[in-house]
């Protein structure tokens, strides 16, 4: 946090609505975001403005939001103690986005790998928005102006730049310590699930192999299925942590077993050490059907009653934009527009 900065503590952060959820995106954000909401002031959000980065089905939008929504709430996010609301609901966010456009640099974009791994070989190809996307989750953070953001891993660059953006706009503007500098919230062995099919790649909803992920959607056998699929090596299962080491697949499959079981990984190594993978992996397909089939199930229940996902989503966003709008307003007398 900037060492200006005297608000109070607030943990922002964001799922897109755009494919299904899967194990990475529960372990290393969803999960998280339950037990923060017993310890600090959490706002969640639904980042559809950045879904439609990339071309979206508009007869399908509201209902990927309503389905994350449902994800939010069957992995434990309590309404009553944490608001989970959408973001175009709240005007903040596009407004704060544009005036940070003018603060970020164009040099500062050219780093970010995920734009370079999203739009491919067809960057001249890709819209304004992908290439701006991380100036809008800065908007995003600090429009709450929030001091500690979790995330997986893969999204730490974006996180850096939302520290970049908030210590330029303070000094271009003479405002030390308006914004805060947000912190990631980057541990454990969530943070970076890797596919099932190769442990040196991410799990992403974008693997064409379905077997490469497990799905928040997938029933126990799939689960089951895809976890005595997983690649493995001909070795044992090791002793220590350490000897994990340049065995990515292993790594995963450990890391995976660790944050679902809540146990430390030296923990699990010490349990299994020696053994065969097939019966590894039989036990941790234990541990993820006792784990993820209670998800399933809620997230089936609360789909079931769009109306009230409905309800909880517009609660929430008024009072989202009770805090951000006045936080924008602020900025805009900063900036020195004529109607501030
Ligand atoms: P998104 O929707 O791609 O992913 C949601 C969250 O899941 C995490 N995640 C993973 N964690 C561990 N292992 C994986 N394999 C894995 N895959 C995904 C992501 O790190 C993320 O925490 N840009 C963000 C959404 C966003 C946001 C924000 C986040 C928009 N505004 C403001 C925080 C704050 C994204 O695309 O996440």
């Amino acid at each position: 946090m900037s060492e200006d900065y005297q608000g109070p503590e607030r943990v922002f952060s964001g799922v897109q609505p755009s494919g299904e959820l899967h194990l990475g995106n529960y372990l290393g954000a969803l999960k998280k975001f339950a037990r923060l909401q017993h310890e600090k002031e959490c706002v969640f959000c639904i980042v559809d403005l950045h879904a439609i980065t990339v071309p979206q089905d508009p007869k399908r939008l509201a209902e990927q939001t309503r389905h994350i929504a449902a994800a939010y709430l069957a992995s434990g996010v309590d309404p009553s103690k944490a608001l989970i609301y959408n973001q175009s609901d709240v005007r903040a966010h596009t407004e704060l986005a544009w005036y940070f456009n003018c603060v970020a640099r164009t040099g500062w974009l050219n780093r970010m790998t995920q734009f370079k791994d999203k739009a491919g070989k067809n960057a001249e190809k890709a819209s304004v928005g992908l290439y701006t996307y991380p100036v809008l989750q800065a908007a995003d953070i600090l429009a709450f102006k929030a001091t500690q953001v979790p995330v997986g891993e893969d999204q730490k660059q974006h996180l850096e730049l939302s520290r970049d953006i908030a210590g330029k706009f303070n000094r271009d503007f003479n405002a030390p310590g308006f914004f805060p500098l947000p912190e990631p919230l980057i541990d454990g062995p969530g943070a970076k699930v890797m596919s099932l099919r190769d442990g040196t790649k991410k799990m992403s909803k974008s693997d064409p192999a379905d077997a490469s992920r497990i799905n928040l959607t997938d029933d126990a056998d799939k689960i089951a299925k895809k976890i005595r699929k997983a690649k493995t090596d001909s070795g044992l299962v090791p002793e220590t942590p350490d000897e994990l080491d340049g065995r990515p697949d292993i790594a995963n499959l450990v890391g995976i077993y660790s944050a679902l079981a809540d146990m430390s990984e030296a923990d699990v190594l010490e349990q299994h050490a020696g053994s065969q993978f097939g019966p590894f992996k039989n036990a941790l397909a234990d541990v993820a059907v006792a784990a993820m089939e209670p998800i399933t199930e809620l997230m089936t229940r609360y789909l079931s009653a769009p109306d009230e996902i409905d309800r909880i989503l517009a609660e929430a966003g008024d009072k989202a934009a009770a805090i951000a709008d006045p936080i924008v307003a602020e900025v805009r007398k900063i900036i020195g527009f004529r109607g501030a």
